[in-house]
């Protein structure tokens, strides 16, 4: 039986690319996001590879979306070996420009779902007694700066998520890393002004593919190594 992996914030950027990327490593992948059209397009893309995609449309902002992903995932295939907790949003202005509403987004989405995912993988990956747990955080999760402290405070949140929470399973075969990119070329900047490699002079940021290749190297250690951080910049970026 293949291994699975829950996906959230699958139907672009990094998610796809590492749905795409463990996919060829033989995962089973449960694509989450609230875009269909873009996860029936991964998941045909999967097929069409020889790999196996479930895709579910979900609003991780909503706990009952979360749990019957969850659920759902278990009564299909019985467990989940990876989780990666992915989903995310960013904006970036001065406070007093910063509209309510993305900040209630950028909290609600990069931290709150974010734990309340790992809330509910938590038991199914005890009850195996293995797994990996992939949290997204950013060089923002270990730096702050004007204009983006927002999106660095849930950003940091989840730093401190990831290493209580490998605290605590220690003793379990279940592993807990944290990424910390730097600038990756995804939508996540679609709706900036500016975008920050631009204003950074970075010529060439991380592909999508690139950070899959690292969750591939990641997920293919053995049980008893687990890399608890990965900060990533691009060579150029200072910040
Ligand atoms: N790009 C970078 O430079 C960078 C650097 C450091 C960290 N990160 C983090 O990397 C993660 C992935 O971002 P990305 O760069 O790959 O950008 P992206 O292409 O914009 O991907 C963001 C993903 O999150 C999903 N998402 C957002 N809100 C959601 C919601 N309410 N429910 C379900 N899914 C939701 C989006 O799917 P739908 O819109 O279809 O729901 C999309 O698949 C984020 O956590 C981001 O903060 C990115």
């Amino acid at each position: 039986m293949s291994k699975i992996a829950l996906i959230t914030g699958a139907s672009s950027g990094m998610g796809k690319a590492a749905a795409l990327r463990l996919s060829q490593e033989g995962f089973t992948i449960v694509a989450a996001a609230r875009r269909e059209d873009r996860l029936a397009e991964l998941a045909d893309e999967i097929k069409r590879g020889g790999g196996e995609c479930l895709p579910v449309k979900t609003d991780v902002g909503n706990l009952q979306e979360i749990q019957s992903l969850v659920q759902n995932t278990v009564l299909k295939y019985e467990r989940i070996d990876l989780l990666f907790n992915n989903a995310g949003m960013m904006n970036a202005a001065p406070i007093e420009q910063l509209p309510h509403e993305d900040i209630e987004q950028m909290i609600n989405i990069n931290v709150l779902a974010a734990i309340r995912i790992v809330k509910e993988v938590v038991p199914v990956m005890k009850k195996q007694n293995t797994g990996l747990i992939l949290n997204v955080s950013s060089v923002l999760g270990r730096k702050t700066r004007a204009n983006a402290w927002v999106y660095a405070a849930s950003k940091w949140a989840i730093t401190a998520m990831n290493e209580g929470l490998r605290e605590e399973l220690v003793g379990t075969r279940i592993r807990v890393c944290s990424l910390q990119p730097g600038v990756v070329n995804t939508e996540l900047f679609d709706r900036f002004p500016e975008h920050p490699a631009k204003w950074q002079n970075i010529s060439e940021m991380i592909k999508p593919e690139e950070m899959a290749d690292l969750i591939a190297y990641i997920v293919n250690l053995p049980w008893h190594l687990n890399i608890n951080e990965v900060l990533i910049r691009p060579t150029e970026q200072i910040v």
